[in-house]
C-alpha cells in the first residue's frame, strides 16, 4: 500500500489579515515610515520553511517568488541557517572597506569561478540591490567620463537616489521628485526594447540622449503613446475615463 503522503496546500483560515495580522498592520501606519509602497494585500509573515510561509494568524501560503527572488535555496533553508548561526556567534562585525577578513576573497575565487565573465574577475560586494547599481553608476561615469545614462520604462533599480533616478516601474516614481535633480536630468527613460519597432525608437532616443531634460520629458511622452505599453495604457484608461 502507498504511504505517499498527500501534497501540501495553502490554507486560509481567516479573513485577510487576520485578526493578529490587523493589529501589526495598524501598529505599522502608526509606527513606521509610510514610505515603504505595500502591495493592497496585507501579508504578515511570521515564519516560512521552503515554498511555505505562515502568517501570524496561522494562514499558510505557496511562495512562488522566492522571497522577492532571494531565497532561492526556498526559505529557511538548514545549510544557510546554520551557516548563519555559525558566523555570527564567531565574529557579527567587520568593515570590509576598512579591514580583511577571509570569506571576502573566498566568496570572489568562488564567483570568479562560477560567473560567466571571461576570467579574471574581481568582486565589489554591496549590501544591497541598489548599492550594486549606485556603483555600477559610479564605475561607468569613472570608465566612459560620461554621465547621461539610458533607462527603460517600467524597470526597478532600487530606491537610493541614484537608482532611484533610472527607476519608473510605479507611476510616482516618474515625475521629477524625490530624486537629485543633475541625476534626474541626465537620464533617459525609453521603452524596453522588446519589438522590432522599439528598437528603432531606443536608436532614435539614445543618439539623443544628450538632449536636456525638457527634450526628455517630450520624448517620452511621445515614446509612451506610440509604444505598445503606451497604447495599452491609453485604452485601459479611456475605458476608466481618466485622461493620461
Ligand atoms: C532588478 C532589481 N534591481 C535592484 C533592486 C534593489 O534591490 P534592494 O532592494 O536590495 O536595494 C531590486 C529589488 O527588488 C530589483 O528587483
Amino acid at each position: 500500500m502507498s504511504t505517499i503522503a498527500p501534497p501540501k496546500k495553502p490554507q486560509i483560515n481567516t479573513a485577510l489579515p487576520g485578526p493578529l495580522g490587523q493589529k501589526i498592520v495598524e501598529a505599522d501606519a502608526q509606527f513606521v515610515t509610510p514610505s515603504y509602497p505595500r502591495p493592497s494585500f496585507k501579508l504578515v509573515a511570521d515564519r516560512a520553511e521552503g515554498v511555505w510561509v505562515t502568517d501570524v494568524d496561522g494562514n499558510v501560503f505557496l511562495d512562488c517568488n522566492a522571497g522577492v527572488a532571494v531565497c532561492s535555496t526556498g526559505h529557511c533553508h538548514p545549510e544557510v541557517v546554520s551557516a548563519i548561526q555559525e558566523q555570527t556567534a564567531k565574529l557579527i562585525h567587520m568593515c570590509g572597506t576598512d579591514y580583511y577578513y577571509r570569506q571576502m576573497p573566498d566568496l570572489a575565487r568562488k564567483l570568479d569561478e562560477i560567473v560567466p565573465i571571461k576570467a579574471p574577475t574581481r568582486t565589489h560586494f554591496a549590501n544591497s540591490g541598489t548599492e550594486a547599481i549606485e556603483t555600477a553608476l559610479k564605475l561607468a561615469m569613472h570608465a566612459t567620463g560620461r554621465e547621461k545614462f539610458i533607462a527603460f520604462f517600467n524597470s526597478f533599480h532600487g530606491r537610493t537616489l541614484g537608482s532611484l533616478s533610472l527607476t519608473s516601474s510605479r507611476v510616482a516614481q516618474r515625475p521629477v521628485t524625490l530624486t537629485i535633480p543633475t541625476a534626474r536630468s541626465t537620464t533617459a527613460s525609453i521603452p524596453f526594447p522588446l519589438t522590432a519597432s522599439s528598437r528603432k525608437l531606443t536608436l532614435r532616443v539614445t543618439s539623443r540622449a544628450r538632449a536636456n531634460a525638457l527634450t526628455l520629458t517630450v520624448m517620452r511622452k511621445r515614446t509612451r503613446a506610440t509604444s505598445p505599453f503606451g497604447k495599452r495604457l491609453k485604452r485601459k484608461r479611456k475605458r476608466a475615463g481618466t485622461r493620461s
